[in-house]
């Protein structure tokens, strides 16, 4: 086939469900994404190899966290409270003026860089390769939310009233990007906020919070707490002055925390179950690459990861295929982040319930293609497991993991590997592996996931470019996608605008 054919930039029916105002044309918007540390360079090796002398050690933000951990219920609201007394001062402020801050931040943030890998490797495991990208994640969204701030005042014929607080509540394994998303959005938006970063995250969002107010952000807009999970983190959650809470996390905590607060209004990305396809027509080299990265990138741990390769006609087959991605899989270095080489890192507690069912059992008619191991006592650390001849409709078809192991199913047709995919309750990624116009037409026409991608891995998404948010059961609430161009309409109220002369 020629290679003409090959087009990584087939561009995505618009897929948001975004039903709000849409603000000012993106396409006008001065921003770029910054790029990640080109781990090929020696002074950036060696930049990388005295970040990791340090992981294990580190201690950064442990004073913040023990400064800002949070007891008792009368003290969470009187955080809330002081947080929306603040408001009004910075939503007065101009869209440029609020933009300007944030570029600061962004400035800060790259300033620390390596501060903010020690610390994601140190508390949540992130190797060099996954850490640094996520910290320029964290810096494209605070630049791009700033010059979406510089748009938003009046949109369509209507004036943008932010909403007094926002509560943001981050997940663990992107434990510095999606809070700073979450952060910069709703401060952009002219909304204070308060953060409360993921127990397992504690320090990361201490580290993040320190940045942005040493960069200007005002301490009364932006506040810290860290809450035990009992009543107290529950008054949080449901305290009626949080007028929208970005929250990224399993699908069931957004049903637990609507259960604390039935009108509770979410902007909630949430679980996945993705898949990436594999036609006959592919380019089997890169679709075997683009898998083993999609599935084990930080150990299986995003909600983007891919869960299940689709193998489509000849490519169940293929013993190429199959030796290849032997071949890839089991030359993975696996270790902790102390280790510069290390590609899969551990898990972020000891492997238990459905991803140990997962890791150690086979349901009827699967086998390992290859088999994990358990590394060390810790239960952490295990070698990338796959498992061949999942069976539709089973439970490793439809359950997400968030662990180093990965499914193979077979489609007899492309219509078949779509019928698999739109099965699960989810829809937050997928992928397509193919040469063929046509197919890939086909398939984009058809398959329901929020980010779905040609000829590339299903995992980081890049801010603007790639903007991130699920369908079905992988959204709640709003549904609008972070990184792109309607974020920050769903943090306003919108009000008829003046009558302009
Ligand atoms: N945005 C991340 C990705 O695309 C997941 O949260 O991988």
């Amino acid at each position: 086939r020629s290679l003409e054919a090959v087009d990584e930039s087939v561009p995505a029916p618009n897929r948001t469900q975004d039903r709000r105002l849409p603000v000012a044309d993106d396409v006008q918007t001065q921003f770029d994404n910054v790029p990640d540390t080109d781990p090929h360079l020696p002074g950036n090796r060696e930049w990388g190899k005295s970040i990791i002398g340090r992981v294990g050690s580190s201690t950064l933000g442990d004073q913040l966290v023990a400064d800002h951990m949070v007891t008792s219920v009368e003290a969470v609201e009187s955080v809330l409270e002081g947080a929306v007394g603040a408001q009004a001062d910075w939503a007065r402020k101009t869209g440029a003026e609020r933009a300007a801050v944030l570029r600061a931040a962004a400035v800060e943030v790259e300033r620390r860089r390596a501060e903010w890998l020690e610390v994601g490797a140190s508390e949540c495991g992130k190797t060099l390769d996954q850490g640094d990208p996520e910290v320029s994640e964290a810096i494209d969204f605070l630049n791009y939310y700033a010059s979406l701030a510089e748009q938003l005042d009046t949109v369509d014929g209507a004036r943008q009233v932010p909403v007094r607080l926002t509560l943001v509540t981050p997940p663990w394994n992107f434990p510095l990007a999606i809070p700073t998303g979450g952060v910069a959005a709703a401060l952009a938006a002219g909304s204070a906020v308060v953060i409360k970063p993921a127990p397992q995250a504690r320090r990361c969002g201490s580290v993040l919070v320190e940045t942005l107010w040493a960069a200007g952000v005002p301490k009364e807009i932006l506040r810290l707490v860290h809450v035990p999970e009992n009543e107290v983190g529950r008054a949080l959650i449901a305290s009626p002055l949080v007028d929208r809470l970005i929250l990224t996390g399993a699908f069931d905590t957004a049903e637990l925390f609507r259960s604390f607060r039935s009108d509770l209004p979410l902007l909630a990305e949430t679980s996945g179950k993705n898949s990436l396809v594999v036609t006959p027509d592919a380019d089997l080299d890169l679709a075997v690459k683009d898998l083993v990265y999609s599935a084990f990138g930080h150990a299986g741990q995003k909600c983007s990861a891919a869960s299940l390769g689709i193998l489509v006609g000849s490519v169940a087959t293929s013993r190429r295929f199959r030796d290849q991605l032997v071949d890839a899989v089991t030359s993975l270095r696996v270790g902790y982040p102390t280790d510069p080489t290390v590609q899969v890192g551990p898990v972020i507690e000891p492997a238990s319930g459905k991803l140990l069912k997962a890791l150690t059992t086979l349901a009827p008619g699967e086998s390992w293609l290859v088999k994990p191991r358990q590394l060390d006592d810790t239960g952490r650390l295990w070698s990338p497991g796959v498992k061949t001849g999942v069976k539709r409709g089973s439970e490793f078809h439809l359950t997400e993991y968030f662990g180093p192991v990965l499914g193979l199913i077979s489609a007899g047709s492309l219509d078949e590997a779509l019928e698999i995919q739109n099965e699960v309750d989810y829809g937050l990624t997928a992928g397509i592996h193919s040469l063929d116009r046509a197919e890939i037409e086909q398939w984009l026409d058809a398959v329901e996931a929020g980010n779905v991608y040609v000829n590339r891995g299903i995992t980081g998404a890049i801010v603007r470019r790639q903007p991130f948010g699920g369908w079905k059961k992988s959204a709640v609430g709003a549904g609008t996608k972070a990184g792109g161009p309607n974020y920050l309409v769903g943090l306003s109220d919108w009000v008829p605008a003046p009558a302009t002369e």
